[in-house]
């Protein structure tokens, strides 16, 4: 339902895809938090690049999230076991979404980029690091925007010595799970 929307409330299409992401099924310990999904969804509409890139789709709300912001959206899964399901849960709202069983390294390999990241798999510590590292560097667009879950699982200074982002901003869900976002200037500095 990403067309504009009226209904007898007069609430725009904004309102009626939140309510279709909050009203998405959220009981599993690997979902993003709605709250979150919410927060992601705004960001990303108001940003004005056209592709992203998910990795890590799970059951697709994440993924679900993006589309509904206007993305054209590839999401990668090294697991095949709840593809049907994020199929499912995409197919009736007919998005440009590709899903790819693949693993956030083969991915890295391939070389298209995008002007937006949502980083969700489960890397931890050192390996995270140098991945989101190499993400920014190769795979996100000028002017892009780097989305991280549980950053709180790895150092965030050293993150940002090594990106050296324009800007970010960092928040919580009621869990202490935090979602950073991450400016990627227009042009590089030397
Ligand atoms: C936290 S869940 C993603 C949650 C999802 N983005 C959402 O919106 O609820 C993490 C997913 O990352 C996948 N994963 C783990 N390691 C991966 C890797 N190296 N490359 C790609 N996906 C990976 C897992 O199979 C799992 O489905």
């Amino acid at each position: 339902m990403s067309d504009v929307e009226s209904n007898e409330t007069g609430l725009s299409d904004i309102d009626a895809n939140e309510r279709i992401l909050r009203s998405l099924d959220y009981g599993y310990r690997w979902n993003l938090d709605v709250e979150h999904i919410i927060e992601l969804y705004q960001v990303c509409r108001a940003h004005p690049g056209r592709t992203a890139l998910e990795l890590g789709s799970f059951r697709g709300n994440g993924t679900l999230a993006l589309a509904l912001a206007g993305k054209e959206v590839t999401s990668i899964d090294i697991s095949d076991e709840h593809l049907e399901t994020r199929q499912a849960l995409l197919r009736p709202h007919q998005l440009p979404v590709t899903f790819l069983v693949e693993s956030s390294q083969g991915e890295f390999r391939k070389p298209e980029t995008y002007d937006i990241i949502l980083h969700d798999n489960t890397l931890r510590g050192a390996v995270m690091l140098l991945e989101l590292e190499l993400y920014w560097k190769r795979k996100l667009n000028p002017g892009g925007l780097l989305m991280v879950h549980n950053v709180e699982k790895i150092r965030l200074p050293e993150l940002l010595d090594r990106l050296q982002p324009e800007s970010h901003i960092v928040t919580a869900d009621s869990r202490k799970r935090q979602l950073a976002y991450f400016a990627k200037p227009e042009a590089l500095r030397r």
